[in-house]
């Protein structure tokens, strides 16, 4: 099984979004999500603002548009014990991963990536910018963003564990 945790600042807007529609993607392309199956999903805050919070309203409406239900998904704190369970963890941004960088034991410094860097097609874009101080189009945006990167990762995935 492969673990993946997807990571922003508060948990409520970019990683719970990213959950969503990773999950959403992984089932369409017959992958199976849970803690016995092909894959695990979970998200995480840097930060404990909004903890057991569901996502931000415009978010969850966001996702909505193209099908992925995140209503039912609660706001937790990344833990040092996730830098031992999960097989990658996938930064919104690079403050994040800076934060991430500080705090994650050597041997598992390399489970960590910026989540865009998977995303293809997409030069020069490396972050998923915080929609939270923003406007709906800055959801819509990060939205895109996050539909991307989810694509690449998914191909990544699928090929190195033949999924
Ligand atoms: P997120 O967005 O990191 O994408 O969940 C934010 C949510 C809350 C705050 C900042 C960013 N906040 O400052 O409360």
């Amino acid at each position: 099984m492969v673990k993946i945790l997807f990571v922003c600042l508060g948990n409520i807007c970019r990683s719970p979004t990213a959950e969503g529609v990773f999950r959403h993607q992984a089932s369409k392309a017959g992958i199976k999500d849970g803690f016995t199956q092909d894959v695990f999903i979970d998200s995480a805050g840097t930060a404990g603002f909004h903890l057991a919070a569901p996502p931000d309203k415009r978010a969850q409406l966001t996702a909505l548009k193209f099908g992925v239900d995140i209503g039912d998904l609660k706001a937790r704190k990344l833990s040092l014990e996730d830098y031992s369970d999960f097989n990658y963890i996938l930064a919104m941004d690079k403050d994040n991963l800076s934060v991430m960088r500080k705090k994650c034991p050597e041997e598992h410094q390399h489970k960590l990536y910026l989540f865009m860097s998977f995303a293809e097609n997409s030069p020069g874009i490396t972050e998923v910018p915080d929609p939270y101080y923003g406007e709906i189009e800055d959801f819509d945006k990060a939205y895109d963003f996050i539909d991307r990167a989810s694509q690449g990762f998914l191909y990544h995935i699928q090929q190195k564990y033949n999924l």
